[in-house]
């Protein structure tokens, strides 16, 4: 079935940047019996799974919301299983990163996460700069109205009196560099953004799966993808204009 779908996908109209809502972990623990951190384990095998398939297909950004700012309010154990789940996995990975030319970057409010986990980010950034295959974005400790909030801070010291164009405060982000991303992908049935790119996603196609993260593989990204494809992007015009 992979074979089948992957055929159908058009290699020349591949978005370059796609986004993931990764959802649904801790229902997709509960459905098992098991505490919620055993679905976070078990999105870690979609991550990797996802992550391979993005790059051999050639997209050149994949970001993953992989903890929002929100997320500091969950009970304190599911926090620190996360922040553990973080560290042992941006370790255990770096090999499958450098073996698959992927370059790790992150976004988000980094200062503010444990130190173990910003050591380990940082060093696998660092390990993986020279890399020039797809880029990996970690949204982490990120939420949207604080990064439009860091920027215009930013702005307002380096702009001061001035006007700010577009392209300045796109600029300012920490998705500085990074094209939006054509696609989102949002799993487990919920359809909302959540705090997640609210600037970079203005026009960007947005699709929803009942399919809870963990159970997310290289089939339901190729569906995304082809659900995609299939979609008529206007940017505000007329279908006759685009055709
Ligand atoms: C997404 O799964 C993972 C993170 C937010 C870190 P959830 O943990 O939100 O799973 P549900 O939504 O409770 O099922
Ligand atoms: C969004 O998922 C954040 C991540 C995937 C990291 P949540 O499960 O936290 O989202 P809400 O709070 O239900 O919208
Ligand atoms: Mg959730």
């Amino acid at each position: 079935m992979d074979e089948r779908l992957l055929e159908q996908i058009d290699k020349s109209r591949l978005p370059q940047h796609v986004a993931v809502i990764m959802d649904g972990n801790g229902r997709w623990a509960k459905k098992n019996g098991q505490p919620r951190l055993f679905g976070h384990h078990n999105g870690v095998k979609s991550v990797r799974e996802v992550t391979e398939a993005c790059g051999s297909l050639g997209i050149q950004y994949l970001t993953l919301y992989a903890f929002s700012t929100e997320n500091w309010n969950r009970p304190e154990m599911e926090v620190k299983g996360l922040m553990g789940l973080l560290v042992d996995t941006i370790k255990k990975e770096l090999l499958t990163l450098l073996d698959n030319n992927i370059r790790l970057h992150a976004i988000g409010n980094l200062e503010g996460l444990p130190s173990a986990t910003r050591t380990a980010l940082v060093e696998a950034i660092q390990k993986t700069s020279s890399n020039d295959g797809m880029t990996l974005i970690l949204a982490l400790n990120y939420s949207a109205r604080w990064d439009i909030l860091n920027a215009t801070n930013k702005l307002l010291e380096t702009h001061p009196n001035t006007q700010i164009r577009e392209e300045d405060f796109t600029a300012a982000l920490s998705t500085s560099g990074v094209p939006d991303p054509e696609l989102l992908i949002r799993t487990s049935g919920e359809k909302r953004i959540s705090n997640f790119l609210l600037w970079e996603c203005a026009y960007t196609e947005l699709y929803f799966t009942n399919t809870l993260w963990p159970d997310f593989r290289k089939p339901d990204l190729y569906k995304a993808i082809i659900d995609f494809q299939n979609r008529e992007r206007r940017f505000g015009k007329i279908s006759e204009q685009i055709n």
